[in-house]
């Protein structure tokens, strides 16, 4: 693919994408322009290969896709910045991971400080494990984005993640479940090590069990198409250990601390883009 892709921010997640597409080989680092503000946070994008500014002007004027890697309050900031160097017409695909903004939002929003600009908007909420090409990237366009600007993007990011095109109305739940509940699943990693380093495991292998424990029973999920219950069900023999352990974490109210947790990500993520 030889079309120019930029970055405004090039922090975590902008980072976990851009090694997911580098790692497939669908888009050379030198086709590639990243800015923030501090030059040093960007060296392991030189080290890859890209090409890094302080400018979000020179990402503007040398891209036609950009994607919006910044935080929610940063947006009209970096907007300010592109608007002095727009002086003739230019269309422009913005790709926007920021939490809450909603399409027409982000839409105004361009439109006040980039009048000449043809914007059209993909939001998309991706996740870390993108970095690893295990990856969730759920996306919308909107009206005007065509089918092979969708393709286009589905092109870069496939081979990292799992790409789904949803209704806008979904992306706060969604994005929940896929871009913060990663985090929450490390803590039940982490947890679970605890418990059997407290039975005298240790610490490393623990660990590493673990977090493969939790790999393999997602795929079981996937591979199976069995339903989760039901899989439980065959884990657990009458009397035996597992219902046991499942008793323990029914009296620590797992199942509603999981629902909470989605609720309190998915209200967290509307108010992101009311800041
Ligand atoms: N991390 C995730 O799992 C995840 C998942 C889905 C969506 N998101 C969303 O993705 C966005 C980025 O998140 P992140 O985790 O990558 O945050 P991050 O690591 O803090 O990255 C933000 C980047 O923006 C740069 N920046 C700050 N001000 C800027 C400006 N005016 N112009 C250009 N760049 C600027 C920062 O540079 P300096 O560090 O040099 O200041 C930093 O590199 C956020 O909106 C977040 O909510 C994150």
């Amino acid at each position: 693919m030889d079309f120019k892709l930029g970055f405004i921010g090039g922090g975590n997640m902008s980072t976990a994408i851009v090694k997911g597409i580098l790692k497939s080989g669908v888009h050379s680092a030198s086709n590639i322009w990243v800015s923030g503000p501090h030059i040093e946070n960007l060296k392991h994008w030189s080290e890859m290969g890209a090409n890094v500014t302080t400018s979000n002007r020179e990402v503007f004027k040398n891209c036609d896709m950009i994607f919006l890697g910044i935080k929610v309050t940063k947006l009209n900031e970096a907007l300010h910045d592109i608007q002095r160097s727009v002086s003739s017409k230019k269309d422009v695909l913005f790709v926007s991971m920021l939490p809450g903004i909603v399409i027409s939002e982000l839409h105004k929003t361009i439109k006040s400080y980039l009048p000449l600009v043809n914007a059209t908007v993909i939001r998309i909420m991706p996740n870390t494990p993108m970095t690893i090409g295990e990856g969730v990237c759920l996306y919308t366009p909107d009206n005007e984005v065509s089918d092979s600007q969708c393709s286009k993007l589905e092109k870069l990011l496939s081979s990292s993640a799992l790409c789904e095109k949803i209704p806008e109305y979904l992306m706060d739940a969604l994005g929940a479940l896929t871009a913060c509940a990663p985090a929450y699943m490390y803590v039940v990693i982490e947890a679970l090590a605890d418990g059997a380093v407290k039975q005298g495991v240790p610490r490393a292998t623990a660990m590493r069990l673990a977090a493969q424990m939790v790999v393999g029973s997602g795929q079981m999920v996937l591979h199976s198409g069995k339903h989760p219950g039901l899989l439980k069900d065959e884990v657990c023999s009458p009397g035996g250990s597992t219902i046991a352990g499942i008793a323990a974490l029914e009296n620590g109210k797992l199942r509603a601390t999981l629902i909470n947790a989605i609720e309190a990500s998915t209200i967290r993520n509307k108010e992101l883009g009311n800041k």
